[in-house]
C-alpha cells in the first residue's frame, strides 16, 4: 500500500504522516516512512542542490531534478517495499511537482504530468492526503524560519501552488482527499483516520 501526504510548507503534513505511521505500527503493520525529495543517498544529495539558496535553478531543470530524485527512490525503495507487503508513507510525491512546478512555476501542465508519470514508473498512490492551509496560515507558521530556495519563492508563487493543490484535489477526488488543517493536531488526525479506515475497510 502506498500513501502520500501533500501540502504547502507549514501545513503540518509531516506531523500527520508520523501519527499515521505510529497508528499503523501499533496495529502490527510494517511501515516505511519516506520523504521527497530524499529517502536515498542520491536523492538526498539532489535535495540539497534543490534547496540551496546560492544555486539559481531554472524551472525546467528544477522539474527534472525533482523527478530524477523520484525515479531513483521509486525503483530502489518504494516499489520493492510495496511488493514485499509493506505500507509506504511518503511525505510528498508527484502531486507536489504538479502543484509547485506546473501551477507554481507555470511549466506546461501536460509535460509535467508526462514526466512525473515516467519518473514514477507508472506507480500511483492508493491514497493521498492533501492538508490544506491558506497563505496567511503558511506565513504565520513559517515566521522566523530560515527559508530554503523553494520557500523563498514569494507570496504569488505560494498562491498559485495552493490553487494548484485545490484544483488537483477536486479533479482527483477519489484519490486525493483534501483535509482542512485544524488548530488541534488531533482533530486533523481524526479526520485522516476516518478517511483511511473507510477506504481500507477498517484495516
Ligand atoms: P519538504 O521537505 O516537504 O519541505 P518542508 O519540510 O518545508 O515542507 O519539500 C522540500 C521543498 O521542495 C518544498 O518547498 C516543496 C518542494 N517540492 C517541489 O517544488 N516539487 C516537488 O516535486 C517536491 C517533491 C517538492
Amino acid at each position: 500500500m502506498f500513501i502520500t501526504f501533500e501540502g504547502i510548507d507549514g501545513s503540518g503534513k509531516t506531523t500527520q504522516l508520523n501519527l499515521l505511521a505510529d497508528y499503523l505500527v501499533e496495529k502490527g503493520y510494517e511501515v516505511i516512512k519516506l520523504r521527497e525529495p530524499g529517502g536515498t543517498i542520491l536523492s538526498e544529495k539532489i535535495r540539497e542542490l534543490l534547496l540551496d539558496k546560492s544555486i539559481p535553478i531554472p524551472p525546467m531543470t528544477e522539474l527534472l531534478l525533482f523527478n530524477s530524485a523520484r525515479s531513483f527512490l521509486v525503483e530502489t525503495i518504494i516499489k520493492p517495499a510495496i511488493e514485499s507487503g509493506k505500507i509506504v508513507l511518503c511525505d510528498r510525491f508527484y502531486d507536489s511537482t504538479t502543484a509547485y512546478q506546473a501551477f507554481g512555476r507555470e511549466l506546461n501542465y501536460e509535460n509535467v504530468i508526462t514526466i512525473n508519470d515516467l519518473a514514477a514508473g507508472g506507480l500511483i498512490p492508493d491514497l493521498t492526503f492533501y492538508i490544506d492551509i491558506d497563505l496567511e496560515t503558511h506565513k504565520i507558521r513559517t515566521l522566523g524560519k530560515d527559508l530554503d530556495r523553494m520557500e523563498s519563492s514569494g507570496d504569488e508563487f505560494y498562491k498559485k501552488v495552493i490553487e494548484g493543490y485545490r484544483k488537483l484535489s477536486e479533479t482527483n477526488e477519489n484519490r486525493i482527499k483534501k483535509i482542512i488543517s485544524k488548530n488541534e493536531i488531533s482533530d486533523t488526525f481524526n479526520e485522516i483516520i476516518d478517511i483511511f479506515e473507510n477506504k481500507f475497510n477498517k484495516i
